[in-house]
Order: structure tokens, then C-alpha cells, then sequence
């Protein structure tokens, strides 16, 4: 019997069981598919784990690798399967202006899809000479701004005498570096990747940061040539394919809103947030565990526990309380 003279040390046994218990049972009803046998009492950690199916939101591990034999254009890095190419330079600007360029890549028809309104800060990350960078800038307006983000030097100062010589106000240049692309968090409504992200040296860094930086609709547009086809006459690790960006966007919480394939050699591939993650302010995981106190969690797994034992008791077996 229970009384004051009962030292705390005579409560460890029960209280360890019926932690124990409730990690028994979340296993078991994860095994089970279940979502709805612990939801309001499991620990936070399992929370975690359910928050994220299908590792949505979670770091690939190993996150790189590196290895020897590898494509003479790419740099030896691998990230989900695929090779990181390398970083064009500004010996390749004059490919970037070149004249055709408009006849073959129609960058009024990736604009359009970019559906942007007066007022909106959006980011060219990866902005090279600024191809898109002032095709953008007249859609946004003098209330809105361009954010004309690069590595190099040579790049920005491209971008900055083009500004200047066509009297462009609402261009601002931003020096990143290969892990952050130094975007204010909750601060873009729009971020464009034109022939930039299979280079990006860290691509799980920058584009967790990317998540960041958008606002609750903001969405990022890549346009990229079509690893799909073999006759776009651009070198393999240049191209990427709509499936994989699929899955390396899907490890950083955004999801596939909508995919342009009216261009010639590539695709315009739009994402937007995935529900919040866990720890993000909005997420329905953190309003349900941020109620969940020590003393409600322990007070939780003592009723979870009595409930398990007297279902083993009556059926034999453990198994998933039939809702009340
Ligand atoms: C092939 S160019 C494309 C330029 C431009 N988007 C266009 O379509 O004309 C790629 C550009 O991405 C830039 N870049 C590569 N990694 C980057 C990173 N982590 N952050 C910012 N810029 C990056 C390179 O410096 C280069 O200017």
C-alpha cells in the first residue's frame, strides 16, 4: 500500500514499465500503420517520426559522397545519386547572353509562368549576367524588388553595370556563399533557379535555407533541361530530371505544385511548402506536444499502460485500443 513513507525510488519500477510500455506499443502501432493509437500521448520523438513520412523533411544519410570514378564535367560529389556539376564561370556569360538564347529557350514563356504581380520580392538565385534577372524586374514594378543573388564577383558586377546603364531601381545585387544563400527568412514570394541547381554544391543546405526564406505561399520555379530527353543537346549533368528533383525537394519540405512542359529543351518544375515541419511555428505537431508537460506525459503512459495490460489481460494479445 501506498503511503508518505514510500520512498520515490519504490515508483521508478512502475513508471519505467509504463514508459517502457508506451515505447512498446508506439512501435507497435507504427508497425501497424496505426496513427491514432498514441497520438496524443507518445513521446515527442515518435511524434517526429510519424510527422515525416516517407523521410519528407529528413537529411539523406550519408548526406554527400565522394567518389573517384566519376563524369569528367561533374566535381566527384554525389547528392542522392546524382553528381554535382560543376560551377559555370564568367567565361561562360557570353553562352548565357548569347542572341539565340531567346529563340531557343522562349524566357517570355518561363515568365509567364512565373505569374508575378507588382509588389512581389522575388530572388534570382543563381542569377549569372542577369537573363532573368531583368526580364523579372519590369513584372514587380518600383514596389517590388529583384534579388539578384551569385557566388561571383564577376557575375554581381555584370548585374550591377546593367542596373545602372538601363536606370533599373529595383534590382539589388547578393553576394551568397555555396551553403546560404542569404535570404531573410519568410521574406520572398518567389525564388527562380534558371540552369542552377544541378550545380549548387550543397544542395540540401541551400535549399533548406531557400524553405526559409519563402513566404507561407511563396514557391521556387526551376527551369531546367530535360534529363528525360536525350536529344536536348546539353551535357548529361547539366540536366536534370523532373523525378529526381522530385525526390531531393521532398527531403527539404517542398512539394510539386505544377510542371510547364511547353519549352523546347526544358521544363519549368514549380514547388511550394509541404505542411509544416515539425518545430516550425504552424505545425499541427507542435500544437499537439506543446501542451505535453513531464508530469502529463507521465500521467499519459500510466493510463496508456493500465489500458494495454487490461486489453493483454482480456484478449491475450497487445493491440490497438478500439477508439472510444
Ligand atoms: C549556368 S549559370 C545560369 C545563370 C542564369 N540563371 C541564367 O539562366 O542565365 C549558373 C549560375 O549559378 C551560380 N551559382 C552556382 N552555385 C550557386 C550558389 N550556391 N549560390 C548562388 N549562385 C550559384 C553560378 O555562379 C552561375 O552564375
Amino acid at each position: 500500500m501506498l503511503n508518505s513513507k514510500v520512498k520515490p525510488r519504490h515508483l521508478a519500477p512502475p513508471c519505467f514499465v509504463a514508459a517502457l510500455a508506451t515505447v512498446v506499443a508506439a512501435a507497435s502501432a507504427q508497425a501497424q500503420g496505426s496513427r491514432h493509437l498514441l497520438a496524443p500521448w507518445a513521446p515527442q520523438a515518435f511524434y517526429t517520426s510519424l510527422a515525416r513520412p516517407a523521410q519528407a523533411g529528413r537529411a539523406p544519410q550519408p548526406l554527400y559522397e565522394t567518389r573517384a570514378v566519376h563524369d569528367p564535367d561533374g566535381t566527384g560529389k554525389f547528392y542522392m545519386g546524382r553528381e554535382i556539376a560543376q560551377v559555370m564561370g564568367p567565361r561562360g556569360i557570353p553562352w548565357l547572353d548569347r542572341p539565340q538564347r531567346e529563340s531557343e529557350e522562349h524566357p517570355e514563356v518561363v515568365i509567364d509562368a512565373l505569374e508575378l504581380h507588382e509588389g512581389e520580392v522575388v530572388a534570382d538565385l543563381g542569377a549569372g549576367s542577369g537573363f532573368f534577372t531583368f526580364r523579372m524586374a519590369p513584372k514587380v514594378g518600383k514596389t517590388g524588388k529583384v534579388l539578384a543573388v551569385d557566388l561571383q564577383d564577376e557575375m554581381l558586377e555584370t548585374i550591377r553595370e546593367r542596373a545602372a546603364e538601363s536606370k533599373v531601381t529595383n534590382v539589388v545585387e547578393v553576394k551568397d556563399t555555396e551553403t546560404d544563400p542569404e535570404l531573410p527568412a519568410n521574406s520572398v514570394d518567389l525564388v527562380l533557379m534558371v540552369d542552377v541547381y544541378h550545380e549548387l554544391s550543397y544542395p540540401y543546405e541551400v535549399m533548406t535555407k531557400v524553405r526559409e526564406a519563402l513566404k507561407p505561399d511563396g514557391r521556387v520555379v526551376f527551369v531546367e533541361y530535360r534529363k528525360e530527353d536525350p536529344r536536348v543537346p546539353i551535357k548529361e549533368l547539366h540536366k536534370m530530371s523532373v523525378e529526381q528533383l522530385d525526390k531531393e525537394m521532398k527531403v527539404v519540405g517542398l512539394k510539386r505544385v505544377r510542371t510547364v512542359e511547353t519549352l523546347p529543351l526544358q521544363h519549368i518544375v514549380i514547388y511550394e511548402k509541404d505542411e509544416p515541419l515539425f518545430g516550425e511555428v504552424n505545425s499541427p505537431l507542435q500544437t499537439q506536444t506543446a501542451s505535453l508537460t513531464p508530469a502529463r506525459l507521465g500521467m499519459r503512459s500510466c493510463w496508456i499502460y493500465a489500458n494495454l495490460t487490461s486489453k493483454l489481460a482480456i484478449t491475450g494479445r497487445w493491440g490497438a485500443i478500439p477508439p472510444v
